[in-house]
């Protein structure tokens, strides 16, 4: 079999060097060179056009394109029964799937026509709200196919954040399942769905896969089965047309305003960019078997389970389960299973299963792995350490992957084995991004040994065009803050050896076990107990989590906090709950009204020693009475 991936796969630190180089000096033939490796309908005629102010980014300006030609169809005849995903199920006694590129090519099309035929159609979107089985991958594909914009809904998001999301892009259809399973427990997706959509007068049609075969409801004339809306259905499917810059994808994160924002991802550039950092940061070679334990609900799992992966003719395992289940070996347990080469995970995971002790880890033999990964938050030296050793048992290079839903793939990490590896480093700017760190004036900060604000000055193919019908918000979020810049709301430091380390936010967002929350969203959701007055959201260190949710609550009445962990879930979803609520008699705020959240993070993380000066404060006495309350 050809090695097509050879081309662009760097080997060796020299070659990192010169094409680093090169990407900075001629970014334009450096990418159109990697973009020409794909199979376009029509090629570009211009490879960039970029003005930060606007914004406005566009990518092979002119070229069409479907990107799942490029990952199913180009890789038929030279690979086409290779296996493109692995799937295991949440219960390992229960028989895993292995669908080759050419089965998965099939169902593709098949399930686009599919769609087709219940009314959807190009530029339509289309909520998927599914639990980890190849078939969330089949309605992500058959969405690009067909041209209809997708947007995957984590399917631990309550019913009232999946409404908000599917009246914000006025989506036609919903995709899921009649229920999800999660370790020990099933899930009652439909009756999330049915109870979203009932507050969405825009979706047409729900499209429901069988899982766990629970007795759900299904509304006429709105709902249907998959394997019926499948049934008889052509599995040839001729892709649809797409501009270059037309929309691929929206996925909705949070910010530091309770609403969070579409990040709109379009085709050509996203499929360039994923494929290249895929390739590079793991150093993927043709028979490798990768596992990225991501859900697709999130932006790793759009981007290193299905795009990047299938785009270099990968084979991508996609796990149902969760880490714990039946006990907290079953990760190592499925690296052996699959004699995984390749294995990317989350600190947050990595932590929690160092709690749980070596015995499970030394079961397995984890001799397969070549390559390790981290990813979402910052992973601290103690984990670094554990994961390096244990698992990738001091032989594998770990990759510390920084990057956001914003920036669509890896932007700073090690390529594995090639460019140095530093605990808790995520260390240097992949090819085609040139990072630089800003100090409060947005002057840049040269040299090493500096620390600042984390900003991007020059366009990668990847990067997010708009956020979904507010691009006011989205030149307010990320391109006003420094002029000329993409602001990432991240902190860093260049140290000494001019290795990259971020140091988490800087923003109102808090990043919960490698989950962003934005405190507002948390805080309105609060809001919304009958007797909460007024409510102030911080993060605090967790030991597992990275960052733990604390709430400061004044409200009407004591011994309400179950109550407000029960709203939040209502609201957000489980991932949103606050590890702590404080009832306090008072919140401190400046002479103008806003809340000081410096302080309250203090208090929160246990360093009262130093508050800074309170005496300014509207309110300085109820600060020490949120001390003794919280002590
Ligand atoms: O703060 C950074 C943190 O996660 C944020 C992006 O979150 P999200 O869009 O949900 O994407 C997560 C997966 C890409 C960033 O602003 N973050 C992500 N990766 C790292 C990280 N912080 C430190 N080190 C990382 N490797």
């Amino acid at each position: 079999m050809k090695d097509f991936t050879r081309q662009h796969r760097i080997s060796s630190l020299s070659e990192y060097t010169k094409a680093y180089d090169s990407s900075v000096k001629d970014p334009e033939s450096f990418w159109s060179d990697i973009a020409s490796s794909f199979k376009w309908k029509k090629k570009w005629n211009q490879t960039l056009k970029w003005d930060f102010e606007a914004p406005d980014v566009k990518w092979f300006l002119g070229g069409k394109l479907n990107i799942t030609e490029n990952l199913l169809d180009r890789h038929l005849e030279e690979r086409g029964e290779e296996v493109a995903i692995l799937w295991e199920p949440n219960d390992p006694d229960e028989k895993g799937l292995s669908i080759s590129y050419r089965e998965l090519h099939r169902k593709v099309c098949q399930f686009a026509n599919a769609m087709i035929s219940k009314g959807v159609a190009k530029g339509d979107r289309v909520i998927i709200y599914m639990p980890m089985v190849p078939e969330a991958a089949v309605a992500m594909l058959a969405c690009a196919r067909i041209g209809a914009v997708h947007s995957v809904v984590f399917a631990g998001f309550s019913a009232s954040a999946l409404a908000d999301r599917i009246n914000d892009c006025e989506a036609k259809m919903v995709l899921t399942s009649d229920g999800n399973f999660r370790g020990a427990k099933t899930i009652d997706v439909k009756g999330v769905v049915d109870e979203a959509v009932a507050k969405c007068g825009c979706i047409e049609k729900v499209i429901v896969y069988q899982r766990t075969k629970s007795d759900v409801h299904m509304e006429s004339g709105r709902d249907l089965w998959w394997h019926d809306a499948i049934q008889d259905v052509s599995e040839e499917h001729q892709a649809e047309e797409m501009d270059a810059e037309d929309l691929l994808f929206i996925l909705y994160t949070s910010g530091s305003t309770g609403k969070p924002k579409g990040v709109v991802h379009t085709c050509g550039g996203y499929m360039v960019y994923t494929y290249y950092s895929f390739l590079n940061v793991f150093q993927y070679k043709p028979g490798d078997i990768y596992w990225c334990t991501a859900d697709v609900g999130w932006i790793t799992g759009h981007s290193y389970i299905v795009y990047g992966p299938l785009l270099a003719g990968a084979t991508t395992v996609m796990f149902e389960g969760v880490p714990t289940y039946p006990d907290a070996g079953r990760f190592w347990e499925v690296c052996d299973k699959y004699q995984v080469n390749q294995f990317y995970t989350a600190p947050t995971a990595i932590r929690a299963l160092e709690a749980h002790g070596l015995e499970l880890v030394e079961k397995h033999k984890l001799d397969s792995l070549r390559v390790i990964g981290s990813v979402g938050e910052p992973i601290n030296e103690e984990a670094w350490h554990w994961y390096h050793e244990h698992i990738g048992k001091r032989k594998c290079p770990l990759v510390d992957t920084w990057w956001q839903t914003e920036t669509g793939g890896i932007m700073i990490s090690a390529l594995a084995g090639i460019t140095p590896n530093k605990p808790a480093h995520a260390s240097l700017p992949l090819p085609g991004i040139q990072p630089v760190i800003v100090d409060s004036e947005g002057n840049e900060l040269t040299g090493n040994n500096v620390e600042g604000n984390l900003c991007v000055k020059f366009p990668w193919p990847s990067i997010l065009r708009t956020t979904y019908g507010d691009h006011e918000r989205c030149k307010h979020t990320y391109f006003s803050a420094y002029k000329n810049m993409y602001f990432t709301g991240d902190g860093a430091k260049r140290d000494h050896d001019g290795y990259l380390r971020i140091l988490g936010r800087v923003d109102d967002v808090i990043n919960v076990s490698g989950h962003r929350m934005g405190t507002a969203e948390v805080e309105n959701a609060i809001d919304e107990h009958p007797k909460v007055i007024e409510s102030a959201v911080v993060g605090y260190p967790h030991d597992i989590k990275g960052q733990g949710i604390y709430a400061f609550v004044i409200a009407e009445t004591d011994g309400i906090e179950d109550e407000i962990k029960e709203t939040v879930n209502k609201m957000i979803g489980p991932i949103a709950k606050p590890d702590k609520i404080q009832i306090v008699p008072g919140l401190p705020k400046t002479r103008s009204g806003k809340i000081m959240r410096r302080i309250l993070r203090k208090i929160a993380s246990k360093e009262t020693d130093n508050l800074g000066d309170t005496s300014t404060l509207l309110n300085p006495e109820v600060v020490e009475e949120i001390i003794k309350g919280a002590s």
